[in-house]
């Protein structure tokens, strides 16, 4: 197995099934500092830097949370505005990268053009991790959905999905990427105009994905597993400010996991994923359910970062 000392995170494309294994079973190791709310002294000498073109809650609070759990610092931006990159000189990547890399020892960064932190990892010469980027990819969401459901069902291998959302967004990307080295059936129910592209299908193929789809999600509740949805209503991730108007759309019964479809059509241990954040695809009284985990998805979204945070900084060799 490659080492991950000192490695990007930048796809799961290019993830190999035992490296999946050895990301959960260090996740697994540090999880009790989250559950018992310790801070420790692993990353003591390490810093994070944060560098967010694009809003987030879950990504860059989880990674900062992650670091702080693991003794470690934390420095850098949630605004690109803030910034020289965001202002009249409209700083590059590069540029960007040169300055930060000086400043801590990993860097973490979302931003609204896709491939921007494959662009970064060019010419940093610290780790550089991957918190979404256009309609690219989001590697350690999917990492976190991945470690979820195993701590969740016990198992990957073996495991029906469904997947529900816009097949153009990045996590719907490394979901499929990442599924590809498991035994994992999925079906993809989106609207027409956000359904998988030609070119990913034959990508998909090309990786022995076991996948069809599905116009409603009444036609494939029943045998899933593992429901994974996101918003068909929601922004464009190539841009980096959105502001929403009074005119939302609501979500079509197509693309909605209501408690009704819950209790009538899906396995009774079936369960609930969504990254968030959320519309009405699923609405609020299917969170006190026994299908629901995208509370304890939270909780492993720190888990997890401390295990890449751990890993890429070459504390678990
Ligand atoms: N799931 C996710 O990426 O959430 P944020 O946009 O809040 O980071």
């Amino acid at each position: 197995m490659r080492s991950f000392a000192g490695r990007d995170i930048l796809s799961l494309k290019d993830f190999e099934r035992n490296e999946f294994f050895r990301v959960f079973e260090v996740a697994e190791q540090l999880e009790p500092i989250a559950r018992n709310r310790r801070n420790t002294d692993i990353l003591k000498e390490k810093t994070l830097v944060t560098a967010f073109y694009q809003p987030s809650t879950r990504t860059r609070l989880a990674h900062e949370s992650a670091m702080i759990r693991l003794g470690g610092q934390v420095t850098g931006f949630a605004d690109a505005k803030m910034t020289r990159a965001g202002d009249f000189y409209q700083e590059s990547i590069k540029d960007t990268v040169k300055m930060l890399e000086f400043y801590g020892d990993v860097i973490v960064m979302r931003h609204f053009q896709q491939g921007a932190p494959a662009e970064a990892a060019k010419w940093a010469s610290i780790p550089v991790i991957n918190g979404g980027d256009g309609w690219g990819e989001h590697p350690t969401q999917i990492l976190t959905d991945f470690y979820t459901v195993l701590r969740e069902k016990g198992r990957l291998d073996g495991l029906k999905w469904l997947a529900v959302g816009d097949m153009r967004m990045r996590t719907m990307h490394s979901l499929a990427y990442g599924l590809s080295q498991f035994d994992c059936p999925i079906t993809f129910v989106s609207p027409p105009d956000m359904s998988l592209s030609d070119d990913f299908k034959a990508e998909l193929k090309g990786m022995s994905l076991d996948f069809k789809e599905a116009e409603h999600v009444e036609q494939a509740i029943a045998e899933a597993d593992v429901i994974l949805v996101e918003p068909v209503v929601q922004p464009d991730y190539t841009k980096s400010r959105d502001e929403r108007g009074d005119d939302v759309n609501l979500t079509p019964a197509n693309y909605k996991i209501t408690r009704d479809l819950l209790e009538n059509k899906a396995k009774s241990d079936a369960i609930l994923l969504h990254s968030l954040p959320r519309m009405d695809e699923i609405p609020p009284d299917v969170d006190i359910t026994k299908w629901s985990r995208y509370w304890q998805e939270a909780f492993n979204g720190v888990v997890m970062r401390m295990a890449l945070l751990s890993l890429v900084l070459g504390k678990n060799e």
